[in-house]
């Protein structure tokens, strides 16, 4: 059994997300999407709204579950007894972090392979933190988002369209 860990923060899960998600799960017999509760960024969502919403928009697929981690992201892929993390490379500007880690969990876990899948050109510009900036000022999310994330968003940041 091929299984995966996506980790993230997913403070929202974007399309780009979802697409990653996708293919991956196309690849491994089960995939584990889970948001990390430990990273140095204030989120704007809750882990419980985090995993919601990735349920939500992961619920087609079968082989994919949604969970979250405290701790080293190495020590929960063991503990579920996942070979590989995955990770979305946007452009190279993500590269060089993203070499820092899967070097680094290597060193800390040697039986766990960071596997890299190129993000869909379409998705290549989009970020959480792009969406949350367009939606702060009101700007159209439909085909960044999954369903239903833009209308969270709105309520999470009381705007509903109104002029200031
Ligand atoms: O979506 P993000 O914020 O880029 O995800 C980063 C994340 C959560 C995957 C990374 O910060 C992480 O793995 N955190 C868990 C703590 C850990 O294992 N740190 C050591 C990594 S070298």
């Amino acid at each position: 059994m091929k299984k995966a860990i996506y980790p993230g923060s997913f403070d929202p899960v974007t399309n780009g997300h979802l697409d990653l998600i996708e293919r991956a799960s196309r690849v491994f017999d089960e995939v584990i999407v889970s948001v990390a509760c430990n990273t140095e960024k204030t989120p704007l969502f809750s882990i419980e709204e985090r995993v919601k919403m990735l349920q939500d928009a992961c619920g087609h697929l079968d082989n994919v579950t949604v969970d979250y981690f405290k701790g080293l992201l190495v020590d929960y892929a063991k503990k579920h007894e996942a070979k590989a993390i995955i990770k979305g490379l946007r452009a190279v500007s993500d590269f060089e972090f993203e070499l820092q880690m899967a070097l680094m969990n290597k060193r800390l876990n040697n039986d766990i392979e960071t596997m890299f899948i190129m993000t869909a050109a379409e998705y290549s510009f989009l970020s959480s933190s792009i969406v949350k900036e367009l939606a702060i000022f009101g700007a159209e999310l439909k085909g960044l988002v999954p369903e239903g994330v833009e209308k969270l968003l709105k309520e999470k940041l009381d705007i509903s369209g109104q002029e200031a």
